[in-house]
């Protein structure tokens, strides 16, 4: 049995996480879930919203599934979601967006690989007040992150069998450090001759994405711009309730759906569980729970394609009808 650590948010991530829980334990894997709090809600009793506790589970568990957490605008802490990541140096976020089935979008046929920097640029978190009226922000962007992550990038398309990397930036203005990551994806891009590479501004990039995404394969960003395109390309593809997402190091892995905790929806049993349950799988795969992993998605496949579906995406089934229709195609495909 693999333990996995579980972090189940706030907002809707309880009602999320508990639907995954029970699709998981319906797919035949067997899961020890590490449950682990984090964010506002243990802020008064610990002091901060990501205990050291949260962290050396995912170092002893080497995985975990993430249901979002609340970061409160302009209070002193910083986010949980980018602690985590600096903490565990899972460098790379990697957010596949492609068509589901049943799914009505503008554009057929999207499958892009959005592959973000994870731990510097403005998320690096060097910000000062100058005086009263002048706040500045630093964009850290170094060679060796930069490089690790186009390096990531490359890996990922010779191993999935892509076509193309793309980099995104905004060398023409930012010349040192968006110049920087640009020089180094262009030193790695030599090293893989076997995959086309790519460059584009990130303001073009956007505009050629709402015209004609399905030109792009594997798209590589610094840390913000890689925040914002994905979100773009989880629109093109339905939108946040089933963006998926990972941040993968070294050593430890995170999944995670891109959307936040959704504090207008939470507790209404609404929200769209799939973003969390794509990402499971993904979770699954690479622990080696494969088998399990392929049954959840054709058993979402089908469910989706049976028309059965949350309000985000024009539906009326409720976050726990969708889960129990899942789980019943689910019981049929693991007998
Ligand atoms: P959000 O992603 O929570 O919500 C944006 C809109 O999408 C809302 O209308 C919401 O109802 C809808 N939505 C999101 N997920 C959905 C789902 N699964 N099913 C159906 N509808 C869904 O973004 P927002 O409102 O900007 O952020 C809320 C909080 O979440 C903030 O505190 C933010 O910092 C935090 N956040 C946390 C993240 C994480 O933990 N990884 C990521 C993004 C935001």
């Amino acid at each position: 049995m693999k333990t996995v650590t579980l972090i189940k948010g706030d907002g809707i991530g309880p009602e999320i996480s508990d639907a995954v829980i029970k699709i998981i334990n319906a797919s035949g894997a067997v899961i020890d879930w590490d449950i682990q709090t984090a964010g506002a809600d243990v802020i008064e009793e610990e002091g901060t919203p990501l205990p050291d506790r949260v962290i050396e589970s995912v170092k002893r568990n080497k995985a975990a599934l993430k249901s979002p957490v609340t970061t409160p605008i302009g209070k002193g802490f910083r986010s949980v979601n980018v602690q985590l990541r600096k903490e565990l140096d899972l460098y790379a976020n990697l957010r596949p967006c492609y068509n589901l089935p049943n799914v009505k979008t503008r554009y057929d046929k999207v499958d892009i690989v959005v592959v973000r920097e994870n731990t510097e640029d403005l998320y690096a978190g060097i910000e000062r007040q100058v005086d009263e009226d002048t706040a500045e922000s630093i964009k850290r962007i170094t060679r060796g992150a930069s490089e690790r992550i186009a390096k990531f990038a490359f890996d990922y398309a010779v191993n999935n069998n892509r076509k193309e990397v793309c980099v995104v930036t905004k060398a023409n203005i930012c010349k040192l450090s968006d110049g920087l990551f640009l020089e180094s994806a262009r030193k790695i891009a030599s090293i893989y001759p076997q995959i086309k590479f790519r460059e584009i501004l990130v303001d073009n990039c956007c505009m050629q994405l709402v015209q004609n995404p399905n030109q792009f394969d594997v798209l590589l960003l610094p840390n913000l711009y890689g925040d914002i395109v994905s979100d773009l390309c989880a629109g093109l593809v339905g939108g946040l309730g089933i963006a998926q997402g990972a941040n993968i190091g070294e050593d430890y892995a995170v999944f995670e759906p891109v959307h936040g905790s959704a504090p207008d929806i939470a507790g209404k049993d609404t929200a769209n569980p799939t973003a969390i349950l794509m990402s499971a799988i993904e979770m699954l795969n690479y622990i080696g729970e494969v088998e399990a992993a392929k049954k959840i998605k054709l058993a979402l496949f089908e469910t989706l394609n049976a028309g059965i579906k949350t309000a985000d995406l024009g539906g009326n089934a409720r976050c726990s009808e969708f889960t129990e229709a899942i789980i019943k195609r689910l019981n049929v495909l693991v007998k």
